[in-house]
């Protein structure tokens, strides 16, 4: 069993969003899968990563900044991210190396804030994307998968 398993709820009926957002659980659980003891492997997973991270946010950000949905949500929704990215290079800089709890820890964070994430916030995103540009709502995509 993954760390991360996919669920049909997660779907937003955004295809590149769902993509990414698949990647990314990968990413997390290929992270989980690497021994506190292989420092250089960890680095380059969790940078790879931080990296995904960052490329899939600015993809949902110029989704919602293109479709014009409801500019509170933009607001928060950006500062989600970046509080999130702050949070997690926190953790990751903070960590020690010697005690795999540190890591742990950032890990259950990261498969928290993720699930919660999309659950919430990105799925209202999509509600609201799949509104003003006339798609399909992600109760309606479901009989699909
Ligand atoms: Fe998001």
């Amino acid at each position: 069993m993954s760390f991360i398993e996919w669920n049909v709820n997660l779907y937003t009926g955004l295809p590149d969003v769902d993509q990414q957002h698949n990647k990314l659980v990968a990413l997390v659980n290929r992270l989980t899968e690497v021994s506190e003891h292989d420092q250089d492997v960890l680095d380059q997973a969790f940078h790879e990563l931080k990296d995904y991270v960052i490329e899939h946010f600015t993809l949902e950000e110029r989704l919602m900044d293109e479709a014009k949905i409801d500019p509170m949500h933009i607001d928060y929704h950006k500062n989600a991210h970046a509080l999130f990215v702050a949070k997690v290079a926190g953790l990751w800089e903070t960590r020690d190396n010697d005690d795999g709890q540190t890591l742990n820890a950032m890990l259950e964070f990261l498969k928290s804030w993720i699930l919660q994430h999309i659950l919430q916030t990105d799925r209202k995103m999509a509600s609201e994307v799949h509104e003003k540009m006339g798609t399909e709502a992600p109760h309606n995509m479901f009989q699909h998968f």
